[in-house]
């Protein structure tokens, strides 16, 4: 398995293998809670330079702490709150160079310094949010946001 210590240098191929990683990790058996902490895990062994991700799940116009790594997080988001809650209410990825610039970012980890939420939509409602937060500041390009929209892609497929 190629991981953060060992991918290849080319960030696209390393993010085609990771994509290939997350396919083979979906085990239609099971519900999606299990495959989606098992997504988490991978994210945190195939990203460098984050602190936290895991997904908020969507309960009644608020986003419910989902399975995640990373230090213990706020439970509850209301959506229009913080970047996750912003990012479910306008249906948009949201990547933040500078959360401290963000008026709205709720600080669960203080090394947090960028982020970036995808919301997971399926049949036009906003059933997920994916959060990743980074201690570097503008951590998340273009290319991160391609392939991490290209995973939420494969997740609304297969699991939500
Ligand atoms: N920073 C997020 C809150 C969740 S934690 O980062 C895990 C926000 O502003 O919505």
């Amino acid at each position: 398995m190629f991981t953060k210590n060992n991918y290849p240098s080319d960030l696209s191929e390393g993010y085609e293998l990771f994509l290939k990683q997350a396919q083979n990790l979906v085990d239609n058996r099971c519900n999606k809670i299990t495959n989606i902490a098992n997504i988490a895990a991978l994210i945190a062994q195939f990203m460098p330079n984050i602190n936290w991700c895991g997904f908020y799940l969507t309960n009644n116009n608020q986003l419910h702490l989902g399975p995640f790594i990373g230090l213990p997080a706020c439970t509850i988001i209301d959506f229009n709150k913080g970047v996750c809650g912003k990012a479910a209410a306008m249906k948009e990825v949201l990547v933040v160079a500078d959360v401290e610039k963000f008026p709205d970012h709720i600080a669960c980890d203080s090394a947090s310094k960028s982020e970036i939420v995808l919301p997971i939509i399926k049949d036009d409602e906003v059933v997920a949010v994916l959060d990743i937060d980074s201690p570097v500041y503008d951590r998340f390009k273009e290319v991160d946001k391609l392939y991490l929209e290209r995973l939420v892609h494969l997740l609304v497929e297969q699991i939500f």
